[in-house]
Formats: C-alpha cells, structure tokens, sequence
C-alpha cells in the first residue's frame, strides 16, 4: 500500500492550515519543510499538527549538534524527519537514538542521498567520481545500516533501491506528476499509478495539490489512482 504526503509549501501557517483541512480526507501525511520551519519555528507545526506530519529539515552537521536537533523537535512528534546521508554513519545513528527516545511513536529517521539537484557534473564537483545511482546505492546502504528507516528518492530510483535493498526500507517519493499535469521544475517525473508499482511507500506531492483550483479534489484523484 502507498499513501499519499501533500507537500505544504508556504512560509503562511493560515494558508497551510486551510490546505491542510481541506485536502485531510485523501492524505495519510502532510510534509512541511524549510520554508515554513524557518518562517514559522515550532508553534507554526503545532498550529496544524492534528494531522501526521513530516518535517523535511535535511539535518546535515556534526553527531552531537544533530542530536540535539533531533531531541529538539521531539515534542512536535513527527512521524517523518529527514537527514542528509552523506552526513555519515555516525551522524545517522546518533539522529536514530535521539529519536528513540521518544519510544514506539518515535520519529522515523529518512535519509536523503544525492540531492536530485545535482546533475553528473555537479556531483563530480562536489568530489564524488562514479555515477550518481552508485552514489545514491553507496548511501542509502550507510544510511540504512546505520539506522536510517528509510530513504528519500527520486521516483527513477525506486525500482533499483527495491531491488537492492527489499522490502524493508521505507521509500518516501517527491518528483511525481499526474497524468498531464504541469511538471514545474521537476525534470524527472512518474505518475502517482508508476510510482507506487515501482515500490513508493509514500508519494510526496506538492504543486499538483497545492495550486490546483480545487486542492481537495486533486488530493482526492490521486489517493484514487494509488488505492
Ligand atoms: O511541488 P512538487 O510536487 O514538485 O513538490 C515536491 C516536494 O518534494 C517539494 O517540497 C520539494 O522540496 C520536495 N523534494 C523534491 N525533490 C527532492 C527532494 C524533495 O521535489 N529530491
């Protein structure tokens, strides 16, 4: 079963609250990032936080310093929070017993490998030689082993990372287009239908959501085309 995030992109908590009512019937999850963390710190999340949420802060720095921030949220109990992989194992596993200790309702700690931002060339700048999917494998393998629940991925890399790794990891998918829609700035795309038959726990959509005339007659469509 695949379930559907809205990405709530906005630095306007009114806005985010209208959306996210509107748009609850058809989403499992809202996902909020750093737009509206900076702009509206935690009691912007509280404000909407009848839903489950999944803070995107791609939490990127030393062990103790991510910890930290990890603790730091734990009392907004998000059920998703993302880190970046290339962090290291110890940085991941020091975000994963942070979480734990919230206990069963713990965060799930999901950890983003290559930026889907950087092209070859980019990527070879940053130092990295080898192609982007061995980079993308060689990461989400640090990640998972040391405790990562599970990776952010381009919807072009589900089917190789299920193949890889199994059923296991969870596999939260943003880069995803219904059938006609505008594709905005996101280069590489698979419908909501490809998407979950690829293997995605969740869809990440935003824009397809969020700027349509009728936010939760587009949440619905989509719930539709993966249930
Ligand atoms: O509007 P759209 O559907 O493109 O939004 C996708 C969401 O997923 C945005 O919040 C974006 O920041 C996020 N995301 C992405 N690609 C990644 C990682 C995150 O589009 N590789």
């Amino acid at each position: 079963m695949t379930g559907l995030i809205a990405a709530i992109d906005t630095t306007d908590p009114q806005r985010a609250r209208a959306l996210a009512t509107a748009i609850a019937p058809s989403c499992g999850m809202l996902k909020l990032g750093l737009e509206f963390f900076l702009a509206n710190g935690s009691d912007g999340v509280r404000l909407i936080d009848d839903r489950p949420v999944f803070l995107d802060l791609k939490l990127h720095d030393i062990p103790n310093t991510v910890a930290g921030g990890v603790r730091a949220i734990l009392p907004l109990r998000p059920a998703l929070l993302t880190i970046h992989a290339s962090g290291g194992s110890a940085m991941i596993a020091a975000a994963r017993e942070a979480a734990e200790a919230a206990g069963a309702e713990r965060p799930k700690i999901l950890a983003v490998t290559v930026l889907t931002s950087l092209g070859s060339e980019a990527l070879h700048a940053t130092g990295v030689a080898g192609g982007g999917r061995q980079q993308v494998l060689r990461l989400a393998r640090l990640a998972l082993a040391a405790g990562a629940d599970g990776l952010v991925c381009s919807p072009l890399e589900v089917s190789m990372l299920r193949d890889a790794l199994g059923e296991g990891p969870v596999l939260v998918v943003p880069g995803i287009r219904p059938a006609g829609a505008d594709k905005g700035d996101q280069a590489r795309t698979l419908t909501p239908r490809e998407a979950a038959d690829a293997g995605a726990t969740w869809l990440v959509v935003g824009r397809p959501i969020t700027a349509a005339a009728d936010p939760a007659a587009a949440a619905a469509a989509i719930a539709a085309e993966i249930a």
